[in-house]
């Protein structure tokens, strides 16, 4: 079966195609009208969503399907203590395809392993969020042409915020893209993160502190939510929540074509006098979502019997040290290894042994 876990599942050609269908999508809606009548989808959010969720529910009723599925963890089983690999073998009996959204690092790779229909990660702790980049993506495209040559400045929290780690993953594939990242210093990405995905790889990048030393050079600017839900220390949350606070008079020196994107809900770091100039894109980008799952459903669906190639994994003896991890804190998840550009990681967050 085929599962979308992680952006770097989708190859450059995949990702060409997704967004060839959900423009033809939006152009020609009425085609698509019927195409999973009689489908059933299943929403599993063990973590607060509004656009993430709603827009996967959006998507499948436009194309003629239904949908079940709960919102939170205090009305299905997991309030009696049911393991997520239970919920899992139990909804993928009832469901063709399943949306799930989780706190812990890695639990959709988890669900996948245990699932007889299609699991799509829809955020998995502060690990990744790959139908989020593709509603970015698609943004990007249709906003600037194209997704090679960018300066991309990334801004917020780029430890937690697992938008951040998908859409990196994805532009990095493209050509002479070049990433400014900013951020407090505690919330930078990840010396493991920079070293598989830029190091290893090649990939441009600088680190700045503030917006406007290099707005001028920007084609997009991806704007991030400080992660309150992943800080295990209150005060320094408190302490970072205001790190940024982008307004028009912070962008007057920006490309006239700069975009501003954000994955949104947006708290305080984009002043609504943003919204209606010519950079905001954020909105866009929720519609784009919309259209991108579509896509995705539809591909997911059509290749239900082909074998997912990406389980690579072998068994292992080590212990994964992230106490953000599945493996940590749900029953019955074995553990598995993996290699990441030579290095031995986790199969489920991907961080080092
Ligand atoms: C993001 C998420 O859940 O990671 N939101 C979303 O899916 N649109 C970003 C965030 O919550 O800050």
């Amino acid at each position: 079966m085929r599962h979308l876990i992680d952006i770097t599942e989708l190859t450059i050609n995949e990702l060409e195609k997704l967004m060839e269908t959900a423009i033809d999508i939006d152009e020609h809606g009425e085609k698509y009208a019927h195409a999973m009548e009689g489908k059933i989808l299943a929403t599993l959010f063990f973590e607060p969503s509004t656009r993430t969720r709603l827009s996967f529910e959006a998507a499948f009723i436009k194309m003629g399907g239904n949908v079940i599925g709960f919102d939170n963890t205090i009305s299905s089983s997991t309030a009696k203590g049911e393991s997520l690999i239970d919920t899992i073998k139990t909804v993928s009996i009832y469901a063709d395809i399943i949306a799930m959204r989780h706190f812990l690092e890695g639990a959709a790779f988890a669900a996948a392993l245990n699932s007889s229909c299609p699991i799509i990660n829809a955020g998995d702790g502060g690990h990744c969020h790959p139908t989020q980049t593709l509603a970015d993506i698609l943004t990007i495209k249709r906003e600037t042409g194209r997704l090679d040559n960018l300066t991309i400045g990334v801004c917020g929290d780029l430890k937690y915020g697992r938008a951040v780690h998908s859409l990196i993953n994805a532009l990095s594939r493209y050509k002479n893209n070049k990433f400014i990242l900013i951020s407090p210093p505690e919330l930078t990405l990840t010396d493991n993160y920079v070293k598989q995905v830029f190091d290893d790889n090649g990939i441009c990048y600088e680190r700045c502190n503030s917006i406007e030393e290099k707005v001028n050079s920007f084609d997009i600017l991806y704007m991030t939510r400080i992660q309150r839900e992943r800080f295990d220390d209150a005060a320094m949350y408190e302490r970072l929540k205001n790190s940024f606070e982008l307004n028009v008079d912070m962008i007057k020196n920006a490309k006239p074509t700069m975009r501003i994107l954000h994955p949104l809900p947006r708290v305080t770091e984009i002043n609504t006098n943003v919204d209606n100039g010519p950079h905001a894109a954020y909105f866009k980008q929720v519609k784009n979502g919309m259209l991108m799952r579509m896509a995705l459903i539809l591909d997911l669906l059509k290749q239900k019997d082909n074998y997912y190639e990406n389980f690579n994994i072998l068994d292992t003896e080590k212990k994964c040290q992230n106490n953000k991890c599945v493996v940590n804190s749900e029953r019955n998840v074995n553990n598995y290894q993996k290699k990441i550009e030579g290095q031995n990681v986790c199969a489920y967050c991907e961080k080092e042994f």
